[in-house]
């Protein structure tokens, strides 16, 4: 009986194994012949009740179909992961004989792009470029700036100390008084670069933003040279007419101080995220220097006056390219810097 049982398990499972399609069917085959549950264990199981000479034949016997059947499903798998691999040769077959894509070539960042424009623009209005450092003392980001210790105005921008009193510099200001020191007047520089401060992020804030100062410091420097330089530069910034108004803003380095606003290039004025429902996005604090401040870098107000601003360059890549979050910018994603 067991015998028999035997004999029609093997036969027929080396039959469905010769005749499987796929390494599922052949696993199929190999649970239920040789599984824990099913085929020729149950045999096994039941070898128990016979007389020994009995159970030793049975044994044999099973041994013996369970290599076979053992033997037949390993060379089934190896002729399946030999067609799996022609298969995948085939299908991966490369022409070496076609020209190659090329290189990848990437590409300026908008950020980037903008500050060069605005760097050659300047240049050729007789400014020089120049750098500072992001890692400042309080004096050249603060004092320097007729902003004193427990001045209100420390407040305004929220600072990230560092160990031993520095900081990074919360604007680009602070190079100003560097170009000061260094070149004295007259003067005309631009001082792009990256600034830092302590705020929660959301479409128009960040950690970190790029700002373009500038400042001319020269004999009889009025806000009417100040607003040539600013038409000057707008008209070059958006290639357009551009609709922009002046408020008066308060920043203790300038004396007056101005707000220049642009009205909001991306809702063109009914109000959006970026401009805050507004309809106009501050683009531009500026003024005349104040006197304090020459004074502090060892220029005379009594002789020389100047003007200077302070142009978000971050907020400016938005406004032109019409992007609504500025978390884009510095996000890292390929996909969004592939656009420019
Ligand atoms: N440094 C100021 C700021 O970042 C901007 C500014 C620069 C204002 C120059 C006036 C003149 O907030």
């Amino acid at each position: 009986m067991l015998d028999e049982s035997i004999q029609e398990l093997e036969s027929r499972s080396l039959a469905r194994i010769a005749s499987a399609k796929s390494p599922e069917e052949l696993e199929a085959v190999r649970v239920d012949a040789l599984g824990r549950k099913s085929g020729l264990t149950q045999f096994s199981r039941e070898m128990g009740k016979l007389a020994p000479e009995e159970r030793s034949r049975i044994g044999k016997l099973l041994n013996s179909a369970k290599q076979k059947l053992e033997e037949a499903l390993e060379v089934k798998k190896q002729q399946f992961a030999e067609a799996a691999l022609r298969a995948r040769l085939d299908a991966e077959w490369v022409d070496l004989t076609l020209p190659a894509p090329g290189p990848r070539r990437g590409h300026l960042h908008p950020i980037t792009r903008i500050q060069r424009e605005l760097e050659e623009l300047f240049v050729s209005l007789g400014f020089t470029v120049l750098d500072g450092p992001e890692v400042e003392t309080e004096y050249y980001n603060f004092d320097a700036l007729n902003i004193p210790a427990e001045h209100p105005a420390r407040d305004m921008q929220d600072t990230f100390w560092l160990d031993g009193g520095n900081l990074l510099r919360t604007h680009t200001s602070p190079v100003q008084v560097h170009g000061m020191e260094r070149l004295g007047p007259p003067l005309r520089m631009i001082a792009p670069g990256r600034a830092f401060r302590n705020e929660s992020v959301d479409a128009s804030h960040e950690h970190t933003f790029y700002q373009l100062e500038g400042m001319m410091v020269d004999r009889e420097v009025s806000v009417a040279h100040l607003l040539y330089f600013m038409k000057t530069l707008l008209t070059a910034i958006f290639k357009r007419e551009v609709t922009v108004r002046l408020r008066p803003g308060y920043f203790p380095f300038v004396e007056p101080g101005f707000e220049l606003d642009i009205q909001c290039l991306i809702c063109g004025g009914p109000g959006c995220a970026v401009c805050k429902q507004s309809g106009w996005v501050e683009l531009l604090p500026c003024g005349l220097v104040n006197p304090n401040v020459l004074r502090m870098s060892g220029i005379d107000p009594e002789e020389w006056g100047g003007f200077a601003f302070g142009l978000g360059l971050t907020r400016l890549v938005m406004m032109r390219y019409g992007i609504d979050d500025i978390r884009h910018l510095q996000g890292g994603d390929l996909r969004f810097l592939e656009q420019f």
